[in-house]
């Protein structure tokens, strides 16, 4: 277990441009080991690296299958292909913890990343997927979700953290 200490608020790290992994090495494995670790004990449902103060652009990403069930992604590089439709809901980010805000993110996201042996794949995905993969994507451009939060419709009444 390698638990990191996350970037809150402030922090210089959350606002800075990420460079690409040029090294597919055992320390950016270690780096990906301890930011899944530091995103579960957190409770959280992704995680970027510049959370864990690295400049580099790694994000993971576990949402859960459809039965529940543990789905970790890890992403080096990635690279968005395809985003289509609208989504609005509650989002938070383990940065800005007790806070939330509600977001309109397009619904469907196609993806290509490298994992950590450097070897790419494509994920798509829709609803709580597509939202965490443009959340923690927009980490490895310095940018955090709070400007993007607006009211939400009138009636309007999910409530998620
Ligand atoms: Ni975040």
């Amino acid at each position: 277990m390698g638990i990191r200490t996350i970037r809150k608020e402030k922090d210089p790290c959350l606002y800075k441009q990420c460079r690409e992994v040029t090294r597919f090495d055992g320390r950016l494995s270690r780096l990906i080991d301890d930011m899944f670790d530091t995103m579960y004990e957190a409770d959280g449902v992704g995680l970027a690296a510049p959370q864990v103060g690295i400049l580099r652009r790694v994000v993971v990403i576990d949402v859960g299958d459809a039965e529940g069930n543990p789905a970790p992604v890890e992403m080096v590089n990635p690279h968005i292909l395809e985003s289509s439709g609208l989504q609005g809901g509650f989002e938070g980010c383990l940065s800005f913890p007790g806070q939330s805000g509600y977001v309109e993110r397009p619904n469907y996201v196609k993806v290509e990343a490298y994992d950590r042996h450097g070897d790419m794949y494509e994920y798509e995905g829709e609803g709580l997927f597509a939202r965490a993969v443009f959340h923690e994507c927009d980490h490895l451009d310095g940018k955090v979700y709070l400007p993007l939060v607006k009211e939400p419709p009138e009636g309007y009444t999910e409530e998620e953290a």
